[in-house]
């Protein structure tokens, strides 16, 4: 039998910045490879940075990245569309933590989007866990039980 591959990566859902960077404390490690997806000028891939050196920050926007360099020349930034999957494997980590704050994902109408994102990232990046900022994920997130069944119904699967 051919058994699926499962990754493990957990999301955490956060509402607003405060939130997002709140998670770091508790979900970063020193020896942790971070991604940081939509780092604007880098202040929350700096506060990552003091707590697990190892981070890269991208940002679709070339102006932010260029921004964030030199606000920051001790980090390392990337201009990288988040969807870009081929360079993003391109940077060549093996990334443990993947932080998401994308402008406009916040909202219901991106939800799907924002899924597919995360679904894409667990299946290639295969981090630990994805924490991302955004209102519609924290709500839907609450708003889900995972269905256990009966042991039958899991082997069924
Ligand atoms: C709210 S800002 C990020 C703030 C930053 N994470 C922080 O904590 O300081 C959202 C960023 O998402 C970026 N963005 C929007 N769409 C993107 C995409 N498809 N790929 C990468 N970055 C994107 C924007 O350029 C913007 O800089």
């Amino acid at each position: 039998m051919v058994r699926q591959l499962r990754p493990r990566t957990i999301y955490i859902g956060t509402m607003g910045v405060k939130e997002y960077r709140a998670t770091i404390s508790k979900h970063v490690r020193p020896d942790d490879v971070v991604l940081e997806v939509g780092c604007e000028w880098g202040t929350t891939t700096d506060l990552i940075a003091q707590v697990a050196p190892d981070v890269i920050g991208t940002d679709i926007s070339p102006e932010c990245i260029e921004r964030a360099r030199e606000m920051r020349p001790h980090l390392r930034f990337e201009a990288i569309d988040a969807f870009d999957m081929p360079a993003l494997l391109g940077l060549g980590k093996s990334f443990s933590k993947i932080y998401v704050d994308l402008s406009g994902f916040s909202g219901y109408a991106s939800l799907l989007d924002l899924l597919s994102l995360l679904n894409m990232y667990t299946y290639t990046l295969q981090p630990e866990a994805i924490v991302v900022k955004s209102r519609s994920l924290k709500t839907f997130a609450h708003r889900c039980i995972p269905w256990r069944g009966e042991p039958e119904a899991e082997d069924a699967r």
